[in-house]
């Protein structure tokens, strides 16, 4: 069935019903008929139904929702739409008065206002899950305790830090992200309701009231740009691409760490699978698939920019596009924050200690502490790195004159530390990566993930 026809000599062609029919917004069901049940409120209100067509179409309209909730909802291969599977399914359970629904609406409206109503649920969902994933990161570095690690740059060791601040970096990340959707939800909480197809309408509309009922802090203000704009869902594609790309360091870093030559973690068996050709593999497939999926949903907010570009004012067909390309990037952050959450929590994390090169610029520093200029104090600890790496020596071999030898604001019992832990509480900077910190900052995250 389609919503219109009345000027059409000839029925749809096969060819043009399957380009344009759409199945990707089956999943505003519920909101759909969310929106049409504060609809026919309104209508009633503004006295364009009468008291009884009221109470059928909000009849009708809740058993669609309970058929919506319940899974039972028989979608019909002649549905242009989820709007018109509504109407057309309202029809067959109140009869005419179904014709009324649509009474100073338009699908561009419409549809404008279910994938806000979407989304904004979606958002909140995904808060949550973001804040899942970053609790179960404070969980492991609270387990860490004083455990230390090499922190990297170029993927070479840089300088010790504990294993809990690196961990916590990935949920502070995390934390920005729920910022983000948050901050997203604010520009979706806006009902479009009542733009119609896209000019308003002459009927005593109240959008203002169905924003209400919606839950929504406020209506549009034009109406072309009600039905036109889709911005905030290019919004909210980005929140989830940059969640993912979030997510897909912390996989790529999992991967990492599982190797035999890192040795810094194994999963849990319910979080790995097996290779059906090599007996011993234990593979981290969470990981590289959160990896992957960040690809596509990065991909989906270039779709949604091009899909904009270049549209001229105000509803476009194109526009139904919008749906796939949001919906598979929500679907692969749902699903990898799942996936990734149980991944962490289970995970044991026991990385090895870093190398006690990674203490050469706290060596450094201790000369900076005594006066000798940064410049010249990394030259000198340069020098003696170059000299014990020439022995085949370590920094953590060095005897307890040597660091005097090069430079004589060392002192003999300086070679303490050269040993990661030992360097590690002498950090100082607020939010550095000092024991002190890290509990600080656990501290604040379980401030921030309610206790
Ligand atoms: N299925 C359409 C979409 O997703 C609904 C709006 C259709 N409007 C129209 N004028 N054909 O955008």
């Amino acid at each position: 069935m389609t919503l219109w026809g009345g000027g059409h000599a000839e029925p749809p062609a096969d060819a043009l019903w399957r380009f344009t029919v759409s199945t990707a917004d089956r999943r505003l069901l519920a909101d759909d008929v969310a929106g049409s049940l504060a609809h026919v409120r309104m209508l009633r209100a503004a006295g364009l139904v009468d008291e009884y067509e009221v109470v059928d179409l909000v009849d009708g309209l809740e058993r669609i929702a309970a058929e919506a909730e319940s899974g039972d909802f028989a979608w019909a291969d002649t549905d242009e739409d989820v709007h018109t599977a509504v109407e057309r399914r309202l029809g067959e359970l109140v009869g005419e008065v179904a014709g009324k629904l649509h009474t100073g609406r338009s699908r561009n409206d419409q549809v404008a206002l279910d994938i806000r109503l979407y989304l904004r649920r979606a958002a909140g969902e995904r808060i949550d899950g973001l804040r899942g994933l970053a609790a179960a990161l404070v969980g492991q570095a609270e387990a860490a305790e004083e455990r230390v690690v090499a922190s990297y740059t170029h993927l070479q060791q840089a300088q010790a830090v504990p294993l809990g601040h690196h961990l916590l970096a990935h949920a502070w990340a995390l934390r920005r992200d729920t910022e983000r959707f948050a901050d997203c939800r604010r520009r979706l909480d806006v009902s479009p309701l009542g733009a119609g197809a896209g000019g308003g309408s002459s009927l005593p509309l109240d959008p203002a009231a169905v924003a209400k009922e919606l839950g929504f802090a406020a209506t549009f203000d034009n109406s072309l740009d009600a039905v036109a704009a889709r911005d905030v869902v290019a919004e909210y594609a980005f929140c989830c691409a940059q969640a993912m790309a979030h997510l897909s360091r912390l996989a790529e870093e999992l991967v990492l760490w599982a190797t035999a030559e890192f040795g810094w973690a194994s999963f849990a068996d319910a979080y790995t699978t097996g290779s059906s050709a090599l007996p011993q593999k234990k593979n981290p497939d969470v990981a590289e698939l959160a990896r992957g999926k960040a690809a596509a949903a990065a991909g989906a907010v270039v779709a949604l920019l091009g899909l904009q570009k270049g549209l001229p004012l105000a509803y476009n067909r194109d526009l139904q596009e919008d749906k796939e390309a949001v919906f598979g990037a929500d679907d692969a952050l749902a699903g990898a924050l799942e996936a990734l959450t149980g991944m962490v929590a289970t995970a044991t994390l026991d990385p090895p200690p870093p190398s006690p090169w990674v203490t050469a610029y706290d060596l450094a520093e201790l000369l900076v502490e005594r006066g000798v200029p940064f410049r010249e104090a990394h030259e000198v600890v340069g020098r003696l790195v170059a000299d014990v790496a020439a022995d085949g020596r370590t920094l953590a071999d060095l005897a307890p004159l040597e660091p005097v030898a090069v430079h004589d604001s060392f002192e003999s019992g300086d070679v303490q530390f050269a040993d990661p832990p030992v360097s590690i509480r002498r950090r100082r900077t607020p939010g550095g990566g000092s024991f002190d910190s890290v509990r600080d900052q656990i501290a604040a995250l379980r401030e921030w993930l309610g206790g």
